[in-house]
Parts: C-alpha cells; structure tokens; sequence
C-alpha cells in the first residue's frame, strides 16, 4: 500500500479523520506537525513566534524529503499548508478533506474546547484573515489531490470509510 496523505485547510479534521481511519483499519498513523514538534522540542505556536512562518515551512520541507525516503505504508495526517511541499505527490496517495470555510469555522466553534483550538494556531487568529488564506488555497488543494472527499456535516466514520474504500480502488 502506498502512503495515505490528509491534506486540508486549518480545523477541517484531518487528526480526528486519520483516528477514525486507524480505528476501522490496521494501518498506523502520522501527523507532521507531531513530527515537527518533536524534532524542535516546542509546540507549532512557539516556532512560528520565535522563528517565524519561513523557518515553520522549511521544516515541513524536511519532514517531507524524510517521509518520501523512509517512510511507507503510512497514513500521514499534515498542517493545513503542507501542502505546499515540492514532493507531495511523491510521499503517497492524496487525500483532500474538503468543506466550505463556514462550514470549518463552525465545526471548531462547536468544539468544547474550541478556544484551545483556535489559540493554538497561529494563521487562525483573525477570521477574516483566515477567511483569505482559505480562499487563496482551496483551488490549490483541489489541483493537487488525488481524491477529494466532501466532509461538510458529515460524521468522522463516514468520512474514514468513505477513505477507506477510495483508496483502495
Ligand atoms: C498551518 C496549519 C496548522 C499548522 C500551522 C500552519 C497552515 O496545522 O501546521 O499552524 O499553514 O494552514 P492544522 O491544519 O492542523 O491546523
């Protein structure tokens, strides 16, 4: 099995997707930015205020070179800009959650503990500014994925079945 990579925007539920997806099958899960925590020692909102947005996305460069060479069938959940890498396409399959930016903003402020969601992403702190870089994306996700699965009001087990069988069609 080729690697499975959930791409998204910011709180569109590629960690809790790629939970559900590791319930209702054996594969093991990733998640870059973890990875990207791990390799720093510090969370994603203290790199991006110490070191700033360009230093954030050159690790994320050499997250991604380190899953083209080491890592394989995987499921590889990633921060919502990831994206942006030069190897996607050569980490594995690509899978877009894809909802509206309504339907993203919603989903986090029915969250309990959506404050906590919210503080902890840097690129999140102020909705019309969020609501632009979601615009600025979308097409780009949609170009670059291999399956793009609607997710808006849909329940996670759907969506990770839903994954389940299209990736191994
Ligand atoms: C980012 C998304 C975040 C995290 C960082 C930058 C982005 O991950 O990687 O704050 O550029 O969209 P989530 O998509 O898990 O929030």
């Amino acid at each position: 099995m080729k690697n499975i990579i959930l791409i998204g925007f910011m709180g569109v539920g590629k960690g809790s997707t790629a939970r559900e997806i590791v319930k209702q099958s054996k594969i093991v899960a990733i998640d870059t930015d973890d990875i990207i925590e791990s390799m720093e020692g510090r969370s994603v909102k203290k790199i991006f205020e110490f070191e700033g947005e360009a230093y954030f996305r050159e690790l994320e460069q050499r997250v991604a070179f380190w899953l083209q060479n080491s890592v394989r069938n995987t499921l590889i959940s990633t921060g919502g800009g990831f994206y942006k890498v030069s190897n996607l396409k050569n980490i594995g399959k690509i899978v877009l959650l894809d909802a509206s930016f309504d339907g993203i903003y919603q989903r986090i402020l029915n969250h309990p503990q959506s404050k906590k969601k919210l503080r902890k992403r840097p690129l999140f702190q102020d909705i019309k500014k969020a609501k632009e870089l979601y615009k600025s994306r979308v097409s780009e996700y949609k170009k670059i994925a291999d399956i793009v699965i609607n997710v808006e009001n849909k329940p996670v087990e759907k969506i990770a079945s839903e994954i389940l069988k299209k990736v191994k069609k």
